[in-house]
């Protein structure tokens, strides 16, 4: 696969974008809305092509992940905008397995970067904390750990049967993203770097964790390096968000913990996040599901997804861009103009047209 340069102040980019399911329907429109509406400067162009993958199209034609599809989105695409996948008509989750962990996988996308930041102090079910308060950013590993999906039954259906689900952890993958991890602090002039794992009972796969992590944390010798076992992390967080600038952990914890951070900061609506491996193709996509209890109603809130499309303009080297959208969405949670989940009446479409107007009126 080619390594391409991120695209810094280019003319153009082209835009893969794959809704998918329930509410990645509603909300991606809203993003895109919100992107056409920044980009205004002569010398950006934009081109978004859709995809229609998803769980109508596997169980319509038994395809998920289409033939030669990663070589077209590595080749042809400089990011990917992705809504969410996951139907109630497709419980064992196929199609989400090879279209989104597929493409986590085969783009070898390693970094996956899910920021807290609360927007607005009313958002947070903590008491007396401030924007200032909670701002931090996951590392999640994102192409191992006990996601690879290696493992299998032994006397399926019978009362004696056995699952195995196997952790997979190489060297190379652990120090790539604990690199990744204090690379963006010392960038970003952040003085804090927290690795979580479960070195405790998990003395293996992360023994190995702790081994790279103690001969990385060497390299940065300005940036206060730390170490917490999960629960303890999951604790901590809630106690005192304001300890933390990085975590870096494993694939399933910065699965778990990322959801945790995203209420901290407003609940699942709001948050963003990167699948990314730096100067190739990557793929953005908020935090949350197809939310199934709510989809087809029209209430979805589409900030996340647009913080996500902000994410995705940064990483494009769009930064002023980016900057829009944040300040919109900023400003719309400021004067309340909400969907439900954040106490507000609005429809998806309404928040998405007040957020590409305001966006354009800059
Ligand atoms: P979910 O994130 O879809 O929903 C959890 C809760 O948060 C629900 O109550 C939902 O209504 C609410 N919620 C989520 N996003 C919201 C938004 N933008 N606006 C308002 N409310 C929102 O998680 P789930 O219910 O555990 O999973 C549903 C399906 O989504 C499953 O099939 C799951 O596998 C899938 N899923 C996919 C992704 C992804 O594609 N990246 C991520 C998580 C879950
Ligand atoms: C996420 C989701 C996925 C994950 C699921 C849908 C496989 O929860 O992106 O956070 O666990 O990575
Ligand atoms: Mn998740």
């Amino acid at each position: 696969m080619s390594v391409k340069p991120l695209r810094e102040c280019g003319p153009a980019a082209r835009i893969a974008v794959i809704a998918g399911d329930g509410i990645g329907k509603e909300v991606t429109p809203e993003s895109v809305k919100a992107i056409r509406s920044a980009i205004t400067s002569a010398r950006r162009q934009i081109e978004f092509v859709e995809f229609d993958w998803g769980a109508d199209k596997f169980l319509r034609e038994g395809v998920s992940l289409p033939a030669g599809a990663v070589e077209m989105l590595a080749n042809e695409f400089d990011a990917i905008l992705f809504g969410a996948l996951g139907d109630p008509r497709v419980p064992s989750n196929q199609h989400a397995a090879d279209i989104l962990l597929g493409l986590r996988f085969k783009l070898d996308l390693f970094v996956n970067a899910r920021p807290v930041e609360l927007f607005h102090d009313r958002l947070t079910p903590l008491r007396d904390r401030s924007a200032n308060d909670i701002r931090f950013m996951v590392f999640r590993e994102n192409t191992e750990g006990l996601y690879v999906g290696v493992g299998g039954f032994f006397k399926k259906d019978t009362p004696d049967e056995i699952a195995v689900q196997e952790d997979v952890n190489s060297r190379k993958g652990v120090e790539r993203i604990i690199r990744h991890a204090f690379d963006y602090a010392r960038r970003n002039q952040l003085k804090r770097v927290c690795m979580s794992d479960k070195s405790n009972a998990m003395n293996f796969a992360h023994d190995l964790w702790q081994r790279v992590f103690k001969q990385v944390l060497q390299e940065y010798p300005e940036i206060e390096s730390r170490h917490l076992y999960v629960d303890t992390l999951a604790m901590e967080v809630v106690r005192d968000p304001r300890q933390f600038d990085v975590i870096v952990t494993c694939n399933l914890f910065g699965d778990i913990i990322s959801d945790l951070g995203a209420q901290l900061a407003g609940g699942l609506g709001l948050a963003p996040s990167g699948n990314i491996h730096p100067g190739r193709t990557s793929l953005f996509e908020p935090v949350h599901g197809s939310a199934p209890n709510i989809a087809g109603k029209g209430i979805a809130n589409p900030l996340g997804s647009i913080l996500t499309s902000g994410m995705m303009l940064d990483f494009l080297g769009w930064k002023s861009e980016g900057d829009a959208l944040r300040n919109a969405v900023r400003s719309a949670l400021q004067e309340n103009f909400v969907t439900p989940d954040l106490g507000g009446d609005k429809a998806t479409v309404e928040v998405g047209d007040w957020i590409a107007k305001r966006v354009g009126d800059r």
